[in-house]
Order: C-alpha cells, then sequence, then structure tokens
C-alpha cells in the first residue's frame, strides 16, 4: 500500500481468528500446535520431503512460497533442508509476521512477505498451503494459477472437516461446473449461486450438507481437544475451543472447513490436476481429517472464471 510519502507499507489485515486475538498475541500458535494437536508435525515431515523431490526432480533451485505460512516453522524447515531455494513465508496476521520474520531472520535464502497472497507478483515454482486453504479468500486459486505456470508445484495440505459427502453429493459434485460458498453454504451450479445473490436463497441440499459438516466437525474438535488436554496442553485445547466456535457458525468463512471430497472438486473447477493425495494419521474416516495434496496446472482445462470458489 503506498502512505502519502510515497513509502511502501504491508496490508496487515486484522480478522477475528485465533492468529490476531489479542489473548494469544505473545502465543506462537504454529509452534504449541506442533506439540499439542495431532497430525501436524508428521505433515511438515511430509511436505519438506515433496518440496525436496520437487528440487530433485527439477534438478534446479526452487523458488517455494508458504502462503499463510503462520509464524513460519514450515518455511524454516525447507530453508534448513534446502539451503540452495528461495524460501518465502506469506502471512497477514501482525502476530504470527513477527514471529516469523523472528524465526527466519538468521536464514539468508529465508523472506516473509507480509500482504496478502493475491498481491504477490513473481512466479512460483512450489506454493504450499498447508492449514491455509480454509482460511484464503475465493480468488486465491486463479491467482496461483498464474504465478504455477507449466511446471509449478501446488502443495496443499490441510486439515479438512472429515469427509461428509454421501455418494449422491459426490455424484451431484462430480457435475458441478463451479463451487463456491455462499454465507457457509456449498453452492454448486450457476442457478444456485445467482438465486443466492438475488435473495439469499439456499437450496435444500446445501442445508443438509451444512448440517453434515458441523456435527463431523464437532466430532473431529472433541478428539483433537481431549489429545491436547491429555497431553497437559491447555493453549492448544482453549486455542482449539475458540476455533471450534468459529467454524461451527456457519457464516463465519474465515474458519470453515470442507470435506476433502469438496476441495478435491474445488481445485478441479479452477484448473490444477491432482497428481498425489497423501493421508496423515492412521485414523478411522470420522477422525480422519489431515491430507497433504500434489497438485499441478491443468493446461487443459478451460481458464477458471475468476471468482469460483468462496464468495
Ligand atoms: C491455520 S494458519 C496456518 C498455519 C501455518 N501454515 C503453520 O504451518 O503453522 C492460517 C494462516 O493463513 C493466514 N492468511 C489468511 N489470509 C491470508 C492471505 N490472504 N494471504 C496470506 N495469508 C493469509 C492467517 O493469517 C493465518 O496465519
Amino acid at each position: 500500500m503506498e502512505t502519502a510519502d510515497n513509502t511502501t507499507t504491508e496490508t496487515v489485515i486484522e480478522e477475528s481468528t485465533i492468529y490476531t486475538r489479542e489473548e494469544f498475541r505473545t502465543i506462537d500458535v504454529g509452534a504449541i500446535m506442533r506439540d499439542g494437536h495431532p497430525d501436524i508435525s508428521d505433515g511438515d515431515r511430509l511436505i519438506v520431503d515433496r518440496v525436496a523431490a520437487r528440487r530433485a526432480e527439477l534438478g534446479r533451485p526452487l523458488t517455494v512460497m508458504d502462503v499463510g505460512s503462520g509464524s513460519g516453522v514450515l518455511a524454516a524447515m525447507i530453508a534448513d533442508r534446502l539451503p540452495d531455494c528461495r524460501v518465502i513465508a506469506n502471512d497477514v496476521a501482525r502476530n504470527p509476521l513477527e514471529q516469523a520474520r523472528d524465526r527466519l531472520a538468521d536464514r539468508p535464502h529465508a523472506e516473509v512477505f507480509g500482504s496478502p497472497f493475491e498481491q504477490w507478483q513473481e512466479p512460483l515454482d512450489v506454493m504450499i498451503s498447508w492449514g491455509s486453504h480454509h482460511h484464503l479468500p475465493h480468488n486465491h486459486l486463479a491467482h496461483a494459477r498464474e504465478l504455477l505456470g507449466g511446471d509449478g508445484l501446488l502443495i496443499l495440505g490441510d486439515e479438512f472437516c472429515p469427509e461428509y459427502c454421501t455418494p449422491e453429493d459426490a455424484a451431484r459434485l462430480k457435475s458441478a461446473e463451479v463451487i463456491e460458498l455462499g454465507g457457509g453454504y456449498l453452492l454448486a451450479s450457476d442457478e444456485e449461486i445467482a438465486a443466492y445473490r438475488k435473495d439469499g436463497s439456499i437450496p435444500e441440499w446445501s442445508r443438509a450438507l451444512e448440517d453434515r459438516r458441523r456435527k463431523t466437525l464437532w466430532n473431529w474438535y472433541k478428539f483433537v481437544i481431549d489429545y491436547a488436554i491429555e497431553r497437559d496442553n491447555w493453549m492448544v485445547a482453549i486455542a482449539e475451543m475458540q476455533i471450534t466456535k468459529d467454524d461451527v457458525v456457519t457464516a463465519f468463512e474465515e474458519e470453515h472447513k470442507l470435506s476433502p471430497l469438496i476441495v478435491e472438486h474445488e481445485l478441479a473447477v479452477n484448473g490444477f490436476r491432482q497428481r498425489a493425495k497423501h493421508v496423515i494419521g492412521d485414523r478411522e474416516p470420522a477422525l480422519q481429517s489431515f491430507f497433504v495434496y500434489e497438485f499441478l496446472v491443468d493446461s487443459e482445462a478451460a481458464r477458471p472464471t475468476p471468482g469460483q470458489g468462496r464468495s
């Protein structure tokens, strides 16, 4: 953002997720989550391995951006493993940004970009979004596609809502040409989107899906909070109680976990081809939340219309 004296300042977005709330001001949420939350550390190791494999595959140093990097734990791990690569940690929230700057200060090939990802304009070889996809704005996939180009790899790892789609939902999603959220409800056709924009109407199917999403999430968060308390990690337990509330409020789209199947279709309609899917944690499906995907830009896909995603 340009100021009156022509200096450039960063756009720091103040949201009401835990990453900006005052009570977490002095807490490195990224660090405590690696201690008290299931699956995150395993995901870190997997992602670092996948970036290293891409480095070996292309046989040259890479430009790697971790979008929604939080306090930079994963970016630091990648910078240490691949010292010839340029590693950019990107976030917008004040607390994690300060923590990422401190963490990466003595790593010469690592840097911090403190404005929304949508404002980054240089090409990327690897874009990582680790726990961030469900926080990012609707247009970020179209932008990612532009930055990644032909050879770029998108590593999308997230804490999803464990799968809640029925085979009927899957069939409906498969034929969807658009996937969009309206007021937190899933809309899967141009007609549904137009009706929602006209008078806020929500299809019955979307309401039923949302009802299942909230119940599935509740079951998952109970497991996560118990996991933290068993490890005496009350900060994580308290953070997760707040995140639970954010997530089950349908209209609060900054924290809105969707099922893996829905996100797979969201990526497909935005012109990405799935190359690999990794599951983290070995539990029953109702407690299977963490997945890491590798996507390439699908050069044969029709150019997606900007705005596909969340509205
Ligand atoms: C769940 S946290 C991610 C955790 C982090 N990747 C880690 O490994 O610890 C999601 C992050 O996305 C950030 N975020 C939200 N919107 C963003 C945007 N437009 N551009 C970049 N980061 C964004 C939030 O500030 C938050 O820190």
